[in-house]
């Protein structure tokens, strides 16, 4: 990856996790980085626990001073009002997150969460000073039928409309198929897609964007394949999942930068 995108590892904790057994992952993550002697300035962190846990992370990271962002999984398209269940941007930014996952394919799959909902969603972020973290990507049948990167491009296309050229946001291309399967995409399919997703970010948002935003790779990542991906010149870090739950395994992913050829 370029030198000048800081990278970035984040956790989805999707739902799981109590408020206790998130704080108790924070601690001891940190815990296990301090003891490996990380230079924690070389790698951004950001955690995102379910929304009934953020409070108590947001008082354990300020408390003890551990450097990781956190943030939300989701937010509402509104700002407040009778939309019950709903949680507003503005709440998670008082609460100190500082990015909200949008548009994740299970929110897609299982909210019905369409191209619109995520664009309406990435300008609530914005408008709420979060960052967001804007999640694209092919399902198997997309893939078969389209390749890998026309359904990903398409939807950063959409999500990115209205953005203004210089708000932050982060990328994160994962294939459908490759969460949760334990089958990654190979770096260099994974390159190929990040590549083009810069693409699309320097054709909506233009050069200074495309050379500063982080366009993440997600999808059964690993400690044993994270250094394979980070090597890559368009992937500026990870998006995650099962390997983000267990304190040794996430620090590993965390330390990418310490395994051996990169
Ligand atoms: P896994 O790392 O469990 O495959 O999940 C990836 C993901 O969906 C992160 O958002």
């Amino acid at each position: 990856m370029a030198v000048s995108r800081t990278p970035l590892i984040a956790g989805n904790w999707k739902m799981n996790l109590d408020h206790l057994q998130a704080v108790a992952l924070v601690q001891k993550l940190h815990w296990s980085l301090k003891d490996a002697d990380h230079d924690f300035a070389s790698v951004d962190v950001t955690v995102f626990p379910p929304f009934t846990d953020i409070r108590s992370v947001q008082t354990l990271i300020e408390a003890d001073k551990i450097p990781f962002g956190f943030g939300a999984q989701d937010l509402s398209v509104h700002d407040s009002g009778a939309y019950t269940g709903e949680v507003s941007g503005a709440f998670l930014g008082k609460l100190g997150c500082s990015q909200v996952i949008i548009g994740h394919s299970e929110r897609r799959e299982y909210h019905a969460e369409d191209d619109a909902v995520v664009a309406a969603k990435t300008q609530a972020a914005l408008k709420h000073g979060l960052v967001p973290v804007i999640c694209v990507g092919e399902t198997s049948e997309d893939l078969e039928r389209h390749g890998a990167s026309a359904v990903p491009v398409a939807q950063l296309e959409k999500a990115l409309e209205g953005v203004a050229s210089d708000a932050e946001i982060v990328v994160a291309y994962e294939p459908v198929w490759a969460i949760g399967s334990g089958q990654a995409a190979t770096p260099e399919q994974a390159q190929e897609v990040c590549a083009k997703l810069r693409d699309v970010i320097r054709a909506s948002l233009g050069d200074d964007a495309a050379a500063s935003t982080r366009v993440l790779y997600g999808g059964s990542v690993k400690s044993s394949n994270i250094a394979s991906f980070m090597r890559e010149p368009d992937i500026d870090g990870a998006l995650v999942g099962g390997g983000s739950l267990k304190v040794d395994e996430f620090s590993s992913i965390i330390r990418f930068q310490k395994h051996v050829g990169v």
